[in-house]
């Protein structure tokens, strides 16, 4: 390592997918980058307004792409840091929302390089915040539980039955390739009637939105494309979402037809 070089770590959450909802303490520091390493689910539009000089280095783990382990992540941000000094770890939403942050974290800092945090705004809210779902609303939801359906041996978390059989708004990540097994076991606690919706790739140009109710779920969901990233939110404050009761007036008016 150079002696002009000092190493240090950013980890910046990049917020839900628009690239301006990052904020502006994150835009900051990938401004002054000396290496960006960036997730599957950060905004290229982002990555391309910043300078041409900085190194971006992507490191997702999207299916159908070249996979980086955790392990390779790991050792990318710390050999990046000795080489070059600053480096950003860029991540999609919230560094510590399911994002593997801690870990990270531990690596880095083992090699006595300083680390910071920077948050973002989390797709857990800005996905349906953004499509005018609130996530509580006097007398319909005093809560909101953002879990991801199953645990690291895709089995159910016990933590979606629990929420389940309460009123909380249930926000669901990574859950969209289990959709139907979701609404299967969400259906064994909630009336059938419950408003549900799917938001995939949230706050970005191809953004997609499915709404309806457990009950109708199958015929709802039955063209969504599951590789793609999305967010599962049940709970009554669904049915608050503009075109709600005209979609299923709509069903009600073609199914009795
Ligand atoms: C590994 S988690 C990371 C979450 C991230 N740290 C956050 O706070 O938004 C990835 C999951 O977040 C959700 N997600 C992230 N960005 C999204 C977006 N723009 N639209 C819908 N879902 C998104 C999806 O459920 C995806 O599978």
């Amino acid at each position: 390592m150079k002696s002009s070089i000092k190493a240090k770590v950013t980890l910046v959450g990049a917020g839900p997918g628009d690239k301006d909802l990052i904020t502006l303490k994150g835009l900051k520091a990938i401004q002054n980058a000396d290496v960006i390493l960036f997730d599957a689910l950060v905004s290229e539009e982002l990555l391309s307004e910043i300078d041409a000089s900085i190194i971006k280095i992507y490191v997702g783990k999207r299916c159908g792409k070249h996979s980086f382990s955790q392990e390779e992540i790991n050792t990318l941000i710390v050999e990046n840091a000795f080489k070059h000094g600053h480096v950003v770890r860029l991540k999609g939403g919230d560094p510590f929302v399911f994002g593997r942050a801690s870990e990270e974290i531990l690596y880095t800092e083992s090699f006595g390089i300083p680390v910071t945090v920077i948050p973002g705004v989390s797709s857990a809210i800005a996905a349906p915040s953004s499509q005018g779902i609130p996530m509580t609303k006097r007398g319909l939801s005093s809560s909101f539980w953002v879990m991801t359906a199953t645990k690291r041996d895709g089995t159910f978390s016990e933590d979606l039955k629990f929420a389940a059989q309460s009123s909380t708004t249930m926000v669901i990540l990574m859950g969209v390739r289990k959709l139907n097994e979701i609404i299967k076991e969400v259906s064994k606690y909630r009336s059938a009637l419950t408003a549900f919706a799917v938001i995939q790739n949230g706050t970005l140009q191809n953004e997609t939105f499915v709404i309806g109710t457990l009950a109708n779920a199958a015929s709802v969901t039955s063209n969504i494309n599951k590789a793609e990233p999305g967010i599962i939110v049940i709970g009554d404050v669904v049915s608050e979402h503009p075109s709600f009761f005209e979609e299923e007036v709509q069903r009600m008016l073609y199914s009795s037809l």
